[in-house]
């Protein structure tokens, strides 16, 4: 049925952006949210206000993915009045076109490789179009644009790569992402040099597997060769990088990180289990002999690197003794954080037809042991650190406890008092660490 012109014209061109999962989506938004911008579109606090809503979501659990239906379902009276609903990202991908079987108050379905087409989608959007879609995941190129509205003025995320190749058995990122896509390294460059320009000193490259990374052009540099350039922009202190995949976890990555102080000493290294079983049930494409070579590369470097994780517990078969596995992985790494994961079965997973085979109840118990066991290692090797001198990157202010947020090199939290009546934010202090946590550190800010 066509819209009336009166219809069309009561949408506002406001719009709320609400953000679930990675920081590839948090960077994401920052990508659609200016192609808004330049488009014409106002951006506003709530959804209560905005013409348009966007859900930037993600399907890498099933918790995650309700977490849209239930925005959407609150919202099910406004839609169709003054309000365009849309839902992006993972989800999106993933779900397609049942989404609008789902909430039929949704106009918009696309998936992160359409965002490139976001500028043609809303001149369908305000047309009245109630079925907007962008699903392909043929695209060769990475999604780069010149608008990508960035609100932090000291550090900015930079996409080097989109996609994952990999197929572990557990994942929707291969369905959601689409493949690997690097982009040139001409054009990461140019980009890294202009957020330096604007005075961002803190850049974190991102990718599914930021180390796959193969330049396209005929240059052809590695990750490695990548990183250590970014790494000698003038105006460039700290480069960060997520996620690492330990299968393609090369040697030159650390000499790259020893040679160079730019680079942030800290490695997050998913292992998922410690297991070499389960790692197989899992298709991680390395055993827990492989893995723990690559820890004791950094453990040998001349500079100590930070080593973080993520796991995965109640994979289907996972028994008593792998788990044990896991945890006497964790005394052997010692990790400074970790993420840790109950098993979530994903649709259109190779591990899909394995079911379920932890209960819930053993899956919550595995996670309490393991998170029992790692709060310990973290106040051990926090502790250690107390009289340390740490360089720390200003980020925000605590007024009621008039303290300053800070992250060190290793991206820990250290918060400081000290320098009280400064205009700290955004400058780098050293600081004396005075009292460990589990979570984080406090310290004094040395004159
Ligand atoms: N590309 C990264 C991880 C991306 S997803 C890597 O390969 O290491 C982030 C984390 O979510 C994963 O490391 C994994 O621990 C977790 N995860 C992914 N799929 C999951 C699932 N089906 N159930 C539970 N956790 C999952
Ligand atoms: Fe998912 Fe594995 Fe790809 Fe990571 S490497 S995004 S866990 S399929
Ligand atoms: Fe989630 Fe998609 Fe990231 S599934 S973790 S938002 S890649």
């Amino acid at each position: 049925m066509e819209e009336s012109p009166l219809q069309r014209i009561t949408v506002e061109k406001t719009f709320y952006i609400e953000t679930f999962g990675c920081q590839m989506n948090a960077h994401d938004s920052e990508k659609v949210a200016g192609t808004l911008v330049e488009e014409g579109y106002r951006q506003v606090g709530t959804p209560e206000e905005a013409g348009y809503v966007f859900y930037n979501t993600c399907s890498i659990r099933d918790k995650a993915e309700q977490k849209v239906f239930n925005r959407l379902q609150h919202f099910k009276r406004s839609a169709g009045k003054d309000k365009v609903f849309a839902v992006i990202g993972c989800v999106a991908q993933q779900e397609g076109e049942k989404i609008f079987d789902r909430a039929p108050h949704v106009s918009m379905v696309a998936g992160s490789a359409s965002y490139s087409k976001l500028p043609q989608m809303l001149v369908q959007l305000e047309a009245g179009n109630k079925r907007v879609t962008g699903l392909s995941l043929d695209t060769t190129e990475a999604f780069d644009t010149p608008f990508t509205r960035r609100d932090n003025p000291h550090r900015a995320y930079l996409t080097i790569i989109e996609g994952c190749d990999k197929k572990c058995s557990y994942c929707v990122v291969p369905f959601t992402r689409g493949p690997e896509r690097s982009r040139t390294s001409d054009s990461v460059m140019e980009e890294a040099r202009r957020l330096a320009d604007s005075g961002r000193t803190e850049i974190q490259l991102l990718g599914q597997n930021v180390n796959s990374y193969r330049d396209p052009s005929p240059a052809g540099w590695d990750f490695a060769t990548l990183l250590d350039n970014v790494g000698r922009i003038p105006g460039i202190r700290r480069v960060r990088f997520m996620t690492s995949h330990p299968r393609d976890f090369v040697k030159p990555i650390i000499d790259a990180i020893e040679s160079n102080p730019n680079l942030c000493s800290h490695v997050h290294l998913p292992v998922q289990s410690g297991s070499t079983s389960v790692l197989q049930g899992m298709q991680r494409l390395y055993t827990r002999a492989q893995y723990m070579e690559r820890i004791e590369w950094m453990k040998n470097a001349r500079r100590p690197i930070s080593i973080t994780t993520d796991i995965i517990v109640g994979f289907p078969g996972e028994t008593e003794s792998d788990f044990e596995d896991t945890l006497n992985l964790l005394e052997e790494v010692e990790y400074d954080s970790l993420f840790a994961f109950k098993y979530s079965v994903r649709p259109n997973t190779p591990a899909m037809h394995l079911g379920d085979q932890i209960s819930e109840e053993e899956k919550t118990r595995r996670i309490s042991i393991l998170l029992e066991r790692q709060r310990a290692i973290q106040i051990r090797r926090n502790t250690r650190r107390i009289g340390a001198l740490e360089e720390v990157h200003v980020e925000g202010r605590h007024e009621s406890l008039q303290q300053w947020i800070g992250r060190t090199e290793q991206n820990q939290t250290l918060n400081f008092s000290g320098r009280d009546n400064e205009a700290l934010l955004g400058t780098y202090v050293p600081v004396r660490v005075t009292r460990a946590g589990p979570n984080s550190l406090v310290g004094e800010s040395v004159r």
